[in-house]
């Protein structure tokens, strides 16, 4: 079975939307949609007024017609809120998810996954990020639903999501066990999604797509493949100069003069140990250019994993704006991502691209008031009453803090949620006259992006990014030319 050799690597929030995906995989490689937080994303893109139709037309495939429109029904603004006007947000993610929410998760899942699909007979991926546990029962099953064709998942070991898949075949109910800090021994922390009880139409079996996990080092990929619950068809392996959240070195962390992770020998990938698992793998973090994939394709792997060279495709979810006053300073050699230890509350080091005007830069994030409204990356605890409560080390710190978080983890921490909503142009409206700013993530290959650009232009595509990659590739092109994947 062929396998692609340049997989989009899912970006969030929203950055490799379907557009994104759909450019991609038109061409004969693997586009990827982002699933991370496409409850909030469908519902402000609705608020918006749907400018091009393109949600509706997605609501308008989805099995049950009643659900999509109910969701419809919700959040549809005709001709789009007006700008002063803060959006109206769906409940954050919980372990006990109101059935509205719950609804709201499949149907943007499918919708961006349908939509991915059009045009084209190739597969689409979805992306979901292991840490933000409350989403992926829903998630998964709208995606699944779509006829998504592999499920790529990163941000923590995802044991336990290859038998979900294979539940979802054949519409069976499914559980997943979050990570409450605290739990004691008897406690529930089970999640569980029995799809009958949502659709209100018969189906016809699902496809099971492939599964990879992306991870990051020799002992995590072992571990995928000798302990998860089902089948692991391939692995991602990603290094930290990717952008988005970065593994921690092994080991105490150090910092540099510059405040960033020391990385060290102990994190390095054993590429021959890699081989020896007998999957396909695709490698991570720096290999957006056609000598790294000849180098990838030479030491055994399948392709490439490849997201920032993508992120400044015109096709990309990453507000126009924003695109170009990055590529403008990469052109003029002021471009440079912080690789920050703190910024993210997951405690993963996370990679910013620095932009004045964006909370990369101290005035500007010192001026936003802590807020947490999306609570995308809050952790679960256990609470007193042995329930289940939800923290964010960026929240009002007071808060944080009555709710058994420590203060130290508070310092440095920034609203990684809002700020990826504001990325792609759907930022919250405070008072009806401040904007939520951006806060962008990018790969340290940002500063090599000039390599795209011609005629003084500041903007290329996806067909850019794979015709580059594809350079010195002939037989690969040749066969990708007649993709599918699946
Ligand atoms: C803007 C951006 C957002 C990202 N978001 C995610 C994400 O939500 N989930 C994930 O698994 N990886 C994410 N990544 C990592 C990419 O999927 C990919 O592995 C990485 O970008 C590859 O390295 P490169 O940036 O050097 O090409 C993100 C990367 C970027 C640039």
């Amino acid at each position: 079975m062929m396998e692609p050799v340049i997989i989009q690597g899912g970006m969030g929030a929203g950055v490799s939307n379907w557009r994104l995906a759909q450019a991609v995989s038109r061409l004969g490689q693997l586009g990827v949609v982002s699933g991370t937080a496409l409850d909030q994303i469908l519902a402000r893109r609705l608020q918006d007024g749907d400018s091009g139709g393109h949600m509706r037309r997605g609501l308008d495939a989805f099995p049950d017609r009643a659900m999509a429109e109910r969701v419809w029904q919700e959040y549809f603004v005709p001709g789009g809120k007006s700008a002063r006007t803060r959006y109206r947000a769906a409940p954050p993610l919980t372990k006990d998810n109101p059935r509205e929410l719950v609804e709201l998760c499949i149907v943007a899942n499918f919708v961006e996954v349908y939509l991915a699909r059009q045009g084209h007979s190739n597969a689409v991926g979805i992306n979901f990020l292991e840490k933000i546990q409350a989403a992926h029962l829903s998630c998964i099953y709208g995606a699944m639903l779509a006829g998504v064709g592999y499920v790529v998942m990163g941000a923590g070991i995802p044991l336990k999501i290859p038998g979900v898949l294979d539940c979802y075949v054949e519409h069976q109910p499914a559980e997943y066990t979050i990570h409450v800090h605290g739990a004691r021994e008897g406690d529930d922390s089970t999640m569980r999604f029995d799809p009958r009880e949502y659709m209100g139409v018969d189906l016809a079996p699902l496809r099971r797509p492939k599964f990879l996990p992306i991870v990051s080092s020799n002992t995590l990929a072992a571990t995928m493949l000798k302990k998860a619950n089902g089948r692991v068809d391939g692995l991602v392996i990603e290094t930290r100069t990717a952008g988005g959240h970065n593994a921690p070195p092994r080991g105490k962390l150090l910092l540099s003069e510059l405040g960033e992770p020391v990385y060290g020998e102990r994190d390095a990938i054993d590429i021959a140990k890699l081989r020896e698992l007998g999957v396909p793998f695709w490698l991570a973090g720096g290999y957006g250019h056609p000598e790294k994939l000849r180098e990838a394709l030479a030491q055994g792997a399948a392709g490439v994993q490849v997201g920032t060279a993508f992120e400044f495709a015109w096709e990309s979810g990453l507000c126009e704006e924003l695109k170009v006053a990055l590529l403008a300073k990469v052109v003029a050699g002021k471009a440079s991502v912080f690789t920050d230890p703190l910024c993210s509350p997951t405690g993963f080091p996370f990679k910013v691209a620095e932009l004045e005007g964006t909370a990369s830069d101290a005035e500007t994030s010192a001026a936003r008031p802590r807020i947490c409204d999306l609570g995308f990356l809050r952790e679960p605890y256990r609470m007193e009453t042995g329930e289940v409560g939800y923290r964010c080390a960026a929240e009002p710190v007071s808060l944080y803090l009555a709710k058994g978080g420590r203060e130290q983890d508070t310092v440095g921490r920034k609203c990684v949620c809002n700020g990826l909503l504001a990325n792609i142009g759907l930022a919250q409206v405070r008072n009806g006259n401040r904007t939520e700013p951006a806060l962008i993530t990018a790969g340290d290959d940002l500063v090599t992006l000039g390599r795209f650009l011609r005629d003084g232009r500041l903007d290329y595509g996806a067909r850019d990014v794979i015709d580059q990659l594809l350079t010195g590739c002939d037989g690969v092109r040749a066969s990708s030319e007649m993709a599918c994947f699946a």
